[in-house]
């Protein structure tokens, strides 16, 4: 089973000059394996956070369906079963740590000793340990990233999107990210995530998708693409198949 699919997405944006239509997707199809690591590349302005406001329900689809393992996307079992880091989050500055983890945990309707117990293992998982008790006002960008992603997890959830969680991050929070990802994966947790960090993504993921045009011009395994382009000296790295892809 598929933990996530999106057949023929469409959606437009109307300007408000002249009320023009602009299309943003067009007819997007895209297929995320349970327990994968999938990949989500396309330039600026392609359209990714798009496509995710769609999978979220934040913004309503012109058409087109989306299932997560195997439900209608817009039903409430499918939304717990979400953890979401957004590309540009908003925290509370008066609020520590365990404060901001304990806020998701309500709003995910989780009991009190639930969010104590996730929200121990959370502070360990994302490194926060010591800084718990610190406001997030004295947090630097990439404490902020950690505690974002920590919020993202607070419900357990079974399909993790991250919007360019690597924004940011130094090479050793990288490093502990993609360490984070893999694990989320170890456990059997689907992790679907947009990066221009290539590198980083590289080396991690099993399936890629790449939007442009508003459509999925290249969706499947990484490995096949890269074994394919070896044999094309030309392109051998993700960098390159993205370039070749994105210039074609
Ligand atoms: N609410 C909106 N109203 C009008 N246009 C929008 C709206 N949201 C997004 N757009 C437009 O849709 C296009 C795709 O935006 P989107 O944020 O999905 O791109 P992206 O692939 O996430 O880019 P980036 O890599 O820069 O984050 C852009 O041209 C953007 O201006
Ligand atoms: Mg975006």
């Amino acid at each position: 089973m598929n933990a996530l699919e999106i057949k023929d997405l469409s959606k437009s944006f109307r300007s408000n000059f002249l009320y023009k239509k602009t299309t943003i997707l067009k007819n997007v199809n895209i297929n995320v394996k349970k327990g994968t690591i999938y990949g989500f590349l396309g330039l600026n302005g392609a359209g990714k956070t798009t496509t995710i406001k769609c999978i979220l329900g934040l913004i309503k689809p012109d058409h087109g369906t989306i299932r997560l393992f195997g439900e209608e996307a817009e039903k409430v079992s499918s939304r717990a079963s979400i953890g979401f880091l957004s590309e540009s989050p908003y925290y509370y500055d008066y609020l520590n740590a365990k404060e901001t983890l304990a806020l998701s945990g309500k709003l995910s309707s989780l009991s009190n000793k639930k969010i104590n117990e996730r929200s121990a293992k959370i502070i360990s998982l994302v490194g926060l340990e010591g800084k718990e008790n610190l406001l997030l006002k004295k947090y630097s960008k990439g404490m902020l990233q950690r505690i974002g992603l920590g919020q993202a997890l607070i419900n357990d959830p079974d399909f993790i999107i991250l919007d360019e969680p690597f924004s940011g991050l130094d090479p050793i929070g990288r490093k502990e990210l993609r360490d984070i990802i893999l694990s989320l994966k170890a456990e059997g947790k689907t992790v679907f995530f947009s990066s221009h960090i290539l590198q980083d993504m590289e080396l991690i993921v099993d399936d890629i998708g790449i939007l442009r045009n508003g459509k999925i011009t290249k969706e499947g395994k990484l490995k096949d693409m890269v074994k394919k382009s070896i044999k094309n000296p030309v392109s051998y790295s993700l960098e390159d198949l993205f370039l070749k892809e994105i210039t074609k």
